[in-house]
């Protein structure tokens, strides 16, 4: 390899050991569950891990990929318009639709696929996103793309600030198309959007309301159809995007729920759709097999918010000043990425993994341990966890 770059490249790695924000990888030998066996640790509970809802090693859910597996094969073998798409993702994007409460859905290979494909394809230059400052990583390169391949314009407003907003949309009213885009659940915070906020102002001000509800489907509601079925706002949203990587099995994929013109538009036009494979159909069967478990089991998605009423609680009790919210995020803020990272640590060796985030995952000064919980812990898992939370936190003298 060049010399040059191997060098520049081992000095900025040198740099993250040094700065103590480096990466290891934790190799899990088993499937995803409350309790895992880690390479050379033996078993953990894992509490950060968006496997929200259980799914991934539930037995239909993997029943139904190995099935797909022996009906389809491996996979299409090339774009869904040249060589045909496969039943099972003409199935998958009618539920995933059926799900959140949209006229139609299109499948990506993942999340960052449906967000990159969207702006870029369905604007223009005489159109403007207005985005939430905290947005996922996936957002701010698709707004890149699109300003990039479709010459539109972007603004960012404040973190739910429905009044910068509001300042913006009208600065922007004589752009054509107006696309508010914005996380349903903020994925480091765990805080909800104001979803009814968003969706008055757009109706208002004459805008496109776009939510990734990457954490929220599955989730939110009483039946898990993410932030519109929590704010009683099912068919409200105009674009939603999600991924199946989460609680929906948690294998990869996502998609994008619109109109049955958009996802048509998208299907012709989107340059992931027109140059890449379609998900393996494995895939899309196990993530097929989670909206259905979903749809029949609304008490996975109880069982969630109960246990991560108790996990908060536990925290709470215990000294530590986890984020406020009802999401199974919970961030315990500790400030300094160091220290976040050194409890990230010391909490795998108490047998519970946890990861650790700094600058730049987060605002400088608001490094954090993210916890997530999962509807397949038990009350023994999570009293665990807790336990080996108090005595770290004492150690680092934070509790
Ligand atoms: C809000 C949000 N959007 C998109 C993504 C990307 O999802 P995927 O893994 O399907 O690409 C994530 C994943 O972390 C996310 O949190």
């Amino acid at each position: 390899m060049n010399r040059s770059l191997n060098q520049r490249l081992d000095a900025g790695i040198q740099g993250f050991k040094r700065d103590g924000v480096y990466k290891r990888l934790n190799y899990l030998d088993g499937p995803q569950a409350p309790r895992v066996t880690m390479d050379g640790r033996g078993e953990v509970i894992i509490l950060s891990s968006n496997n929200y809802l259980g799914l991934s090693a539930e037995p239909e859910v993997v029943e139904a990929g190995k099935a797909a597996l022996d009906r389809f094969g491996a996979g299409t073998a090339s774009v869904r318009f040249i060589c045909g798409t496969f039943t099972v993702h003409r199935d998958l994007e009618r539920a995933c639709a059926r799900l959140v409460g949209t006229e139609a859905s299109l499948s990506f290979v993942s999340c960052w696929n449906a967000n990159e494909a969207l702006p870029a394809t369905i604007l223009g230059p005489d159109d403007i996103i207005l985005s939430d400052q905290l947005n996922h990583a996936s957002i701010i390169d698709a707004i890149r793309l699109a300003k990039s391949i479709a010459k539109c314009d972007a603004v960012v407003y404040d973190h739910g600030n429905l009044d910068d907003l509001k300042a913006k949309l009208e600065a922007a009213r004589d752009r054509k198309i107006k696309l508010v885009i914005t996380d349903g659940v903020f994925s480091m915070e765990g805080a909800i959007a104001n979803l009814p906020g968003l969706a008055e102002l757009c109706r208002a001000h004459d805008a496109l309301l776009m939510v990734d509800d990457s954490h929220a489907t599955g989730v939110l509601g009483s039946h898990g159809r993410g932030t519109a079925e929590h704010f009683g706002m099912l068919g409200e949203v105009d674009i939603i995007t999600s991924t199946l990587g989460k609680a929906l099995g948690g294998a990869a994929g996502g998609f994008v729920a619109a109109s049955a013109t958009v996802c048509d538009y998208l299907t012709q036009r989107a340059r992931p759709q027109l140059f890449s494979n379609a998900l393996p159909p494995t895939v899309a069967a196990s993530a097929l097999a989670s909206v259905e478990f979903l749809e029949r089991h609304p008490e996975r998605v109880a069982q969630l918010m109960a246990s991560t009423r108790y996990f908060r609680e536990g925290l709470q009790s215990l000294g530590f000043s986890p984020l406020p919210g009802e999401t199974p995020i919970i961030p315990v803020i500790l400030g300094d990425t160091a220290k976040a990272i050194q409890m990230s640590d010391m909490l795998l060796d108490a047998g519970v993994f946890v990861t650790g985030f700094g600058y730049p995952v987060v605002p400088k000064g608001e490094a954090r341990v993210r916890c997530q919980i999962s509807a397949a812990h038990t009350k023994e898992d999570l009293d665990q966890a807790l336990d080996a939370f108090q005595r770290v936190g004492q150690r680092l003298d934070v509790i």
